[in-house]
Order: C-alpha cells, then sequence, then structure tokens
C-alpha cells in the first residue's frame, strides 16, 4: 500500500503499457524503467529467449506481428498506451547501402500506421512513436528546437511517416506523441561499443566537419524519458542530452572514454562526399530538449557525451 502511494505520487497514476520494440537496444531500458515507476507492461517478444528476458524484467510477454491490425487490437485492448520502439536500423557496415533501409522503412512506415489502426480499434488513451531528431535541417551553431520543420532526405522518409502515423492518432482524439530521440549510445548499442573497440585501437571516429554538432542521447536516459513522455501532451518533443557536442569534440570524448589518443580519425569531412547517405550525421544539429526538460521534469543522467562515453567504457570494462 504504502509503495503503491510511493509510486504515484513519484510518477503519477499506474498505466497499463504495451511496448513493441521492447527487447531492442532503448526498448531493454525503457521496459524496466516503466516496471520501476510502477506500471504494468506488455511487450511484443518475437523470440522464445527474448520472451524470458522480459519476464524476467516483470514483463508479460505476448508474440503478434506488428504487421497484423486484428491481432494487434486484441493485444492492445486493455492497455491505456501503446509504446512504439521497433525499428531495424542497419548495422555500421551496412549502413550505406539503400537496400539495408527496407526492413526499417516497412517497420516504420506499414508497421507504425498498422500500430495506430490498431490502437485506435482498441480505444487506447496514448501512444508514444520513436522517430528520430536527425530529420532536422542543418542549422549550424543555433539551436533547434521543435518549431524548426523537418527537413526530408530518402533514409528519413520512414520515420516521418511514423510520426505522421502518431499525428494521425492525435487527429483521432488520441494523444500521440513523437519523441525525436538523439543519437543513441551505451552499452548493449553495437555500433557504440565498434567506435570505442576502433578508438582502443587509435583509430577515432569523427562523421562530417569538426564544428558540426551531434545530438546525443544515453540509452538509459532514452529509457527513462520514455516514462515521462506519458505525461506530455500530444505533439513531439526531442528527447536529446543537454549539451550536443561537436564532432570534434565528442571524438576527444570518445577517446578520453577509451583511454587512447588516435592517430588518425575517419572519415572527417570524406563523409561529406556520401551525400545524402550519411546526412543524418553529417548535418550540425544543436538540438534543444528544453521543451522535454520543462514539461516533464525529465534531467539526463548523462548531460552530454562526454559523461555518457566514459560512463560507457566504464560499464563494458565490467
Ligand atoms: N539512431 C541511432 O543512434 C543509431 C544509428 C546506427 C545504429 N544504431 C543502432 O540501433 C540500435 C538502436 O536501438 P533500438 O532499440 O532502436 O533498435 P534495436 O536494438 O535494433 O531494437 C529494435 C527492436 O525492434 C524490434 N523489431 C525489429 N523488427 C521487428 C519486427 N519485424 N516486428 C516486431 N518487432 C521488431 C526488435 O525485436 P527483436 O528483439 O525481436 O529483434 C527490437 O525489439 C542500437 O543497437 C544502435 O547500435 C542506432
Amino acid at each position: 500500500m504504502r509503495i503503491s502511494f510511493y509510486l504515484y505520487v513519484r510518477y503519477g497514476r499506474h498505466m497499463r503499457v504495451f511496448v513493441t520494440g521492447g527487447t531492442g537496444a532503448v526498448g531493454s531500458h525503457a521496459v524496466p524503467a516503466l516496471i520501476r515507476a510502477g506500471h504494468s507492461v506488455t511487450a511484443l517478444a518475437r523470440y522464445p529467449e527474448k520472451a524470458a528476458t522480459l519476464r524476467g524484467q516483470g514483463a508479460t510477454p505476448v508474440r503478434v506481428s506488428l504487421f497484423d491490425r486484428a491481432a494487434l487490437a486484441r493485444e492492445f485492448a486493455g492497455h491505456d498506451a501503446v509504446v512504439n520502439l521497433a525499428t531495424a536500423l542497419p548495422s555500421m557496415a551496412q549502413f550505406l547501402r539503400a537496400k539495408a533501409w527496407r526492413a526499417n522503412d516497412r517497420i516504420r512506415t506499414e508497421g507504425s500506421a498498422t500500430v495506430v489502426d490498431a490502437a485506435l480499434d482498441a480505444g487506447v488513451g496514448c501512444m508514444l512513436q520513436e522517430s528520430v531528431s536527425m530529420v532536422y535541417p542543418d542549422r549550424g551553431a543555433e539551436w533547434i528546437d521543435e518549431t524548426v520543420p523537418p527537413d526530408p532526405f530518402p533514409i528519413a522518409r520512414g520515420n516521418l511517416a511514423a510520426e505522421a502515423s502518431a499525428n494521425r492518432f492525435t487527429e483521432a482524439g488520441g494523444v500521440g506523441v513523437v519523441l525525436r530521440f538523439g543519437w543513441f549510445y551505451g552499452p548493449g548499442a553495437t555500433h557504440s561499443e565498434q567506435l570505442l573497440a576502433l578508438a582502443r585501437r587509435h583509430i577515432g571516429t569523427a562523421i562530417g566537419p569538426p564544428d558540426s554538432y551531434t545530438p546525443t542521447i544515453h540509452m538509459a536516459d532514452a529509457g527513462e524519458a520514455v516514462v515521462h513522455a506519458l505525461d506530455v501532451n500530444a505533439g513531439t518533443v526531442n528527447i536529446v542530452d543537454d549539451d550536443p557536442l561537436t564532432t570534434r569534440d565528442f571524438a576527444d570524448a570518445l577517446e578520453a572514454a577509451a583511454g587512447t589518443r588516435a592517430w588518425l580519425r575517419v572519415p572527417g569531412r570524406a563523409a561529406l562526399l556520401f551525400g545524402d547517405r550519411l546526412t543524418s550525421l553529417t548535418r550540425s544539429l544543436r538540438v534543444s530538449n528544453a521543451r522535454f526538460r520543462d514539461a516533464t521534469g525529465w534531467a539526463p543522467r548523462y548531460p552530454s557525451a562526454r559523461e555518457g562515453w566514459a560512463a560507457t567504457a566504464t560499464a563494458l570494462r565490467r
């Protein structure tokens, strides 16, 4: 009784939350964070071992297709919110291949639309949709908030379609919230572990001009942010850390965390030669989290990638 009263005071009302993508890198932080906040969590699991992990976290796994509206609506029934974190982002090695984005495009277009239709069918009141802050235009050193319109490029199509689905949920009377996350990093993110391993071999990573900004978010902070996002009004919020670093400072932070100095930093300005295929990483995006912080009281544990990379390296050494 006292525990549930504490949870109510600390986090607000108890909610029944359905999570897709709960077995992924961000989901594996979001699901435990939701449970710690006192919510009941049901999560989509495609494989038995992932279902076992979810059960171990205190969630209820269900096997259902992301593309089956009727089956999803049956599973969503009785939930207060749906959190759609399902993605299929290509690995770093595949990032430049247009074909490697197809699965992700399907999840973000067809999948997100189906999730929204099913949530409406099931009478769910709130829907959170994962997106990325790389959809903003390059603004140099200027801060970017949610009033800046997106500047589409080919691999952002899926994200913008997912955002449109969340907005359609709002137009139909629900609370649809788009979560524009920064560039994820942290233990459990494959590309983070690869970048640290490269840094230990004195190969630094600096994508694009040294003075362009990268919006980042440690995955533990992203997971906590999902809990707080259940309380915001319909619309779009940026979920990034407080202090986006320039490409140069980001590379310094990564190397400091790895305990090395790079002999070379790649690909540098050469990344610009890949044009739209690397736009998401070469644009200068000094993205602000002010709207989300003001609306929720959420604050990142890692204010910038300096603290976040140091903690990631320590966690991985353990
Ligand atoms: N935005 C960035 O910052 C960026 C850039 C490059 C790479 N990355 C990488 O992307 C990852 C980001 O974390 P994330 O949590 O967004 O992605 P993730 O770890 O790949 O997780 C994706 C989630 O979506 C689920 N999923 C995939 N296909 C599905 C389908 N057809 N139906 C239902 N569910 C499906 C996965 O389920 P299963 O567990 O069953 O597979 C998983 O739960 C990190 O590992 C990072 O290294 C991120």
